[in-house]
């Protein structure tokens, strides 16, 4: 069975509480928050306060997805937000930083994760892989919701999908962008199996049958 990841990117920020009934509501089992900063990609969402307001309005796990630049400069603040989960980008910073804002993250007793860009190779997550309990594959570039799924992601999550079995079973490999009923059965035949899915959760006109689709999965 698949997990599912609505994305509140897509969600109406004047109803963010009824969103997130709803979304409980439905069956969902993470809420995705999206963070950017205007750097790492050319777009701004939305931060800490408005974590921290999510956190008290939902019991789901908030698994949040930081599109920032040096995430090791916040990776704390968003634990304490709030946040199970917290991803960053290995495009972010060094390598040493990566596996610094990695262990931070592990230090607060929170699940850490990396995220690659489209053109980052899977290798990429492997250094991290010890640390990480989600791998994030991005199936769009990051910064927007509404984007097309990029099929060709789709060897990438089933190298590191191999490389989980072998050498970390029990992490989660999630991808991101574009997953819709179409495309999401292409993801967890690749061996995905934490899906995102922002404007497809939030235009479905019936989101719990859209939910259990893809738990069927
Ligand atoms: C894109 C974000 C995604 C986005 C997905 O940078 O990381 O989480 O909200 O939106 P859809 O599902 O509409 O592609
Ligand atoms: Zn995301």
């Amino acid at each position: 069975m698949s997990i599912v990841a609505p994305s509140i990117l897509s969600a109406d920020f004047g109803n963010l509480e009824r969103e997130l009934h709803t979304l409980r509501e439905s069956g969902a089992d993470y809420v995705h928050f999206d963070v950017m900063d205007g750097l790492f990609v050319p777009n701004i969402s939305f931060g800490l306060p408005v974590l921290e307001r999510v956190r008290q309005l939902t019991d789901l796990v908030l698994d949040v997805h930081l599109m920032i630049d040096r995430p090791l400069r916040y990776v704390e603040r968003f634990c304490k937000a709030g946040a199970d989960i917290v991803t960053v980008h290995v495009e972010a910073d060094t390598p040493e930083n990566v596996r610094a804002a990695l262990e931070a993250v592990r230090n607060c007793g929170k699940v850490p994760a990396v995220c690659l860009k489209p053109a980052t190779e899977a290798a990429a997550a492997l250094p991290y892989l010890d640390l990480c309990g989600l791998v994030l594959v991005m199936t769009v570039e990051p910064g927007f919701g509404g984007q097309s799924f990029m099929a060709d992601m789709m060897p990438k999550v089933t190298q590191l999908r191999r490389a989980i079995t072998e050498r970390k079973p029990g992490c989660r490999l999630e991808v991101d962008g574009g997953v819709n009923l179409e495309t999401a059965p292409v993801c967890t035949a690749a061996g995905a199996d934490v899906l995102v899915a922002g404007s497809a959760y939030f235009h479905a006109a019936d989101r719990a049958a859209f939910v259990s689709s893809l738990h069927a999965l």
